[in-house]
């Protein structure tokens, strides 16, 4: 009987849904929209360096070169040649995959290296500093992309990106915020000042010469100009000088993994989304799961119902999450399980609408804060209909915080995303077990969900977000709101947001976006309601294929993102 009626709701959203799209996505609600190539990203001098790719014939896979190192010049809050990522495509053709060019722990790291004599956590030691940072994947990742599927040579891909560096882009309102926020620490950490350390204020430029040469230098010497050659060796040299323990040795084993995607099926949806060493794409796998017997359109949008049903969904990914998850090369994974049937199917047995389990009947845990946005998303959708949703990262704003002033780039601080102990949250208040413990060659845990998403069986959206911990949510919410509530593209990234992660147990809620009475009726129900720590959740960009075969771009208000398209 359940499933006749599931049956009747799907199809009276695939219904509804058609109808929708073809007559009220009226021009006025959609966000920007381009006849077949579209880049989106947080900044519009890196989607329009993208956009310049595939106008030049280069296809997705070229313009996601391009706009990752467009970034990394433009960016420096996250996007990165010192960090890592994960990048999920689409091709054309329907073949799908995944590349994993996260940072790895370096070859001398131990389990304990983050706790003092008595066990306790350093805390700041996997934050900032030296200590904090993981070996380097994005310029390797680069490089096996280009390998893969590149069509046009590196050195034509990266010229754009060179020129960025050396003609400089301008300050925008943000970025003089964030530079200012974080100038001191620059110098303390840096012991010394940098290029990010001086005064900059909106519409002052920034050129960075040693960023262009050592761009240049990667164009000209490859792969090993980075791993095995004189910039891996100023990387080092500069990390030794710092006291860090990463060799030559580590950037030189340093390797990226093509993995095969989580796939799950939601209505009439397949989600394409990043397996471990991400987080991401059992833990939105099992929400949506979970979820999907409930009929959140009837509820609505940012209702009391549909709140609850996706806090009890999310406070149980959450918690299997810490338990379950960490790098597929180390700990064996119960993949298929955690994402099966039976085992969903027990998961909400005890959760009732009239009022909220408490995630201390789940798992037991202490509390922490949020810190705020970082990591950074692109999707790109090119004219040949292969698609890319690629999220890179330093970790934290500005990584380590470590700057390689001759090279022109921050140092990740991605050693934080360990478990540094059972039990200790990390700076996302992410708690981690075993299976995320610290050990040499190891990659560490993450969040980060590049999806892709196909209707029925074909191409629809290509989304991510930046955001630690909320990045998850912020990708399943923005999903929702296209296939649940008939939001357009940009719509459905610019609509307030919520999240919960198990512990703390409580649901951060973007503030003054929400009604104060369901934030009230929540509260009566024993929810814990957190309206302040942090001022936005997730940053999205994201496309979506129209019925018509145009793109919708989306690309987050809360930021500098800009989608540029043709
Ligand atoms: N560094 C954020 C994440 O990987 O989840």
């Amino acid at each position: 009987m359940k499933k006749l009626l599931l049956l009747l709701i799907i199809i009276s959203i695939c219904s509804c849904k058609t109808r929708v799209d073809a007559v009220t996505d009226s021009p006025e609600r959609l966000g920007f929209v381009a006849d077949k190539a579209m880049v989106v990203s947080a900044r519009k001098e890196a989607s329009g360096i993208g956009l310049s790719i595939l106008k030049k014939g280069g296809n997705a896979f070229d313009a996601m070169i391009a706009t990752e190192m467009a970034l990394a010049v433009v960016y420096p809050y996250a996007g990165n040649l010192g960090g890592g990522g994960f990048m999920v495509y689409r091709k054309a053709n329907g073949e799908t995959g995944t590349l994993d060019y996260r940072e790895k722990a370096p070859l001398l790291s131990t389990k304990d290296m983050y706790q003092d004599e008595n066990g306790e956590v350093i805390s700041n030691l996997s934050k900032v500093g030296c200590m904090a940072v993981g070996v380097p994947g994005t310029v390797a990742g680069i490089f096996s992309v280009h390998e893969k599927f590149g069509s046009m040579p590196m050195e034509e891909i990266l010229k754009p990106v060179i020129a960025l560096a050396r003609n400089g882009y301008v300050v925008t309102e943000n970025q003089e915020a964030s530079l200012a926020r974080y100038r001191e620490m620059f110098v303390q950490v840096n012991k010394d000042s940098i290029l990010y350390s001086g005064d900059f204020a909106e519409g002052d430029t920034i050129r960075n010469f040693a960023l262009a040469g050592t761009l240049q230098r990667i164009a000209e010497n490859g792969r090993d100009e980075f791993y095995n050659g004189r910039t891996g060796e100023r990387i080092i040299a500069y990390l030794q000088r710092q006291k860090g323990i990463m060799s030559m040795q580590d950037l030189r084993e340093y390797q990226t993994f093509w993995r095969k995607p989580i796939n799950m099926e939601y209505n009439d949806l397949n989600i394409i989304s990043m397996p471990p060493p991400s987080s991401g794409g059992i833990v939105l796998g099992q929400i949506l799961k979970v979820i999907e017997d409930y009929p959140i359109d009837e509820y609505g949008h940012n209702s009391v119902k549909t709140i609850q049903v996706l806090t009890e969904a999310e406070r149980r990914a959450y918690a299997d999450r810490s338990f379950y998850l960490g790098d597929p090369d180390f700990v064996d994974i119960p993949v298929d399980v955690l994402l099966g049937e039976n085992y969903l199917e027990g998961r909400m047995e005890n959760f009732s609408f009239s009022e909220a389990t408490p995630s201390s009947e789940i798992e037991h845990g202490e509390i922490a804060g949020y810190e705020s946005m970082e990591t950074t998303h692109y999707s790109i959708v090119d004219q040949f209909g292969n698609a890319i949703a690629a999220t890179t990262t330093l970790n934290g704003a500005y990584g380590s915080k470590l700057y390689v002033e001759e090279l022109g780039f921050f140092l990740n601080n991605e050693m934080d995303d360990f478990s540094a102990k059972p039990g200790v949250p990390n700076m996302f208040g992410l708690i981690g077990a075993e299976a995320n413990s610290i050990a040499p060659g190891k990659k560490m845990l993450s969040s980060m969900t590049p999806t892709i998403v196909e209707k029925k069986g074909k191409l629809w959206l290509t989304l991510g977000s930046p955001g630690g911990s909320t990045i998850i949510t912020s990708v399943l919410q923005t999903i929702l709101n296209v296939e649940e509530y008939n939001m357009t593209m940009q719509e459905a990234v610019n609509a307030p947001r919520f999240h919960h992660q198990w512990l703390p147990d409580e649901i951060l809620f973007e503030p003054n976006a929400f009604n104060a009475e369901i934030l009230k009726s929540l509260k009566a129900k024993g929810y814990h309601i957190n309206e302040g720590e942090s001022t936005v959740i997730g940053k999205v960009d994201a496309i979506r294929v129209l019925p018509n075969g145009k793109l919708e771009g989306g690309a987050d208000r809360r930021g500098d993102d800009t989608a540029a398209g043709f």
